[in-house]
């Protein structure tokens, strides 16, 4: 039986992970596959690294344009990361009539519709499970498993070290410095961690998931993207006390005036599963019309669960190379000229409803100036909670959670609000959803 061989482009974390997991798993994996997958070459800069991975049993170099023009080479996987070589080698294995496999978010959401169409012309596949939440199978799910429903809406806690941060200031009363401390030293955050706790690796998974449950093109730039950077220990205390957790999450909505595309912190009320995800771990909520809600949970990173990913690809690649291309599973599951063009809301015309935290002189009709000015812009007050002002204190925290608005809406009242006198500051502003 002849034998699938692989040209791994990068064995770093999950690099390794997949070479162990192959490896480790081979006669299971090809009883599945119905042939052995093999790691035939591997290419990395650090050659010392890959032969000690690999324990000299499989050929290294460090050009991986060799790879991806090695006659030898079936099929392509790209983790390397990053979207300048990583779109280059991609391109260039399409072109060679390799398939292709990669964990590359960022890449498939900033290039994705010029590899898939360069992808289709070749007639090879592009698998990337692993690009979103890691080892678990949501793109699988998305793509074949609820391939019968019209899907409404998705949320999920796709980004672990956000995730990791949120709990420990939840669990722990840190603040959120104290918690990315934490998170660098045990290694979930990376040195520059902005990516992770800005919403924007969050950004790329949404901007794929969206694309595969409503079959649009990735259009990345249209993500509305705000981080957890600037949440305190007080805001997730009283939206505990209001029984909600916050979690920063990908939301992505069908609507009849177009598709919502945010990442936000976001209260969630704490009865539910999704809300009880804590740690690294990532979970994807999806509505759809005929099953109704299913939960996606597990690890999102990580060496082993995002080779279970890769291997995956590796086995589904396996099976379906020699189809005609009009049996291959679409990449975006929906045909690829039968891709929409349905229009994606600006953030200000999202409506969803809010937790405030108004700080306010404690003077008589204060409250009754913000209610108005709520009033006046239809948005009513769901629940209040007000602090007793410490000792000697002549200020008071306000804390209210609202009925659904669109944000503009929201926008102007907040306007009105800040401009009065009796009020400190900006008004704390986060997005609320039921689920
Ligand atoms: N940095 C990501 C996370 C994992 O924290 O979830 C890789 O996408």
């Amino acid at each position: 039986m002849k034998a699938m061989n692989v040209g791994l482009l990068g064995i770093g974390t999950v690099g390794g992970g997949t070479y162990a997991v192959l490896e480790r798993n081979q006669s299971e994996i090809a009883r599945r596959a119905g042939c052995p997958i093999r790691i035939s070459v591997v290419a990395d800069k650090d050659l010392d690294r890959a032969a000690r991975v690999t324990g000299g049993k499989v050929r290294v170099v460090d050009d991986a344009f060799a790879v991806v023009s090695d006659p030898e080479v079936d099929i392509v996987v790209e983790l390397i990361g990053g979207t300048t070589i990583a779109r280059e080698l991609m391109l260039a294995a399409i072109a060679q009539g390799k398939h292709v496999v990669t964990a590359n978010k960022a890449l498939l959401a900033h290039h994705g519709n010029e590899i898939f169409a360069a992808a289709y012309r070749a007639g090879v596949m592009v698998a990337f499970e692993g690009a979103v939440a890691g080892g678990v199978p949501i793109i699988k799910a998305l793509r074949e498993g609820l391939t019968a429903n019209r899907i409404e809406w998705i949320a999920g806690i796709i980004n672990g070290t956000s995730n990791y941060i949120l709990s420990e200031m939840r669990s722990k009363r840190v603040s959120f410095a104290t918690a990315l401390g934490d998170a660098q030293r045990l290694g979930y955050a990376e040195a520059d961690p902005t990516f992770d706790i800005e919403g924007i690796d969050a950004s790329h998974k949404l901007t794929i998931m969206a694309a595969i449950a409503f079959g649009i093109p990735m259009q990345v730039d249209k993500v509305y993207t705000e981080g957890i950077a600037r949440l305190s220990p007080e805001d997730i205390r009283y939206a505990e006390e209001l029984g909600y957790r916050i979690k920063l999450l990908g939301i992505t909505r069908r609507t009849p005036v177009g598709l919502e595309l945010r990442v936000h912190p976001t209260l969630v009320p704490s009865t539910r599963l999704i809300a009880n995800v804590e740690g690294v771990m990532n979970a994807i909520l999806v509505q759809a019309d005929a099953v109704g809600r299913t939960l996606y949970y597990g690890a999102g990173a990580g060496a082993e669960p995002t080779a279970s990913a890769v291997v995956a690809d590796l086995v589904d690649v396996t099976r379906m190379h020699s189809a005609s291309r009009k049996h291959q599973v679409p990449y975006l599951a929906f045909q690829p000229d039968q891709l929409s063009d349905i229009p994606i809301l600006p953030m200000e015309e999202v409506q969803t409803s809010y937790y405030l935290r108004i700080r306010a002189y404690d003077r008589p009709g204060v409250l009754a100036d913000v209610t108005r000015i709520l009033a006046d812009r239809q948005i009513s007050i769901e629940a209040m909670v007000q602090r007793e002002p410490s000792e000697g204190e002549d200020q008071v925290d306000v804390i209210m959670r609202t009925n659904r608005t669109i944000e503009k809406n929201m926008v102007a009242a907040l306007d009105g609000i800040e401009a009065l006198a009796s009020i400190v500051g900006k008004v704390i502003r986060i997005r609320l959803e039921e689920l």
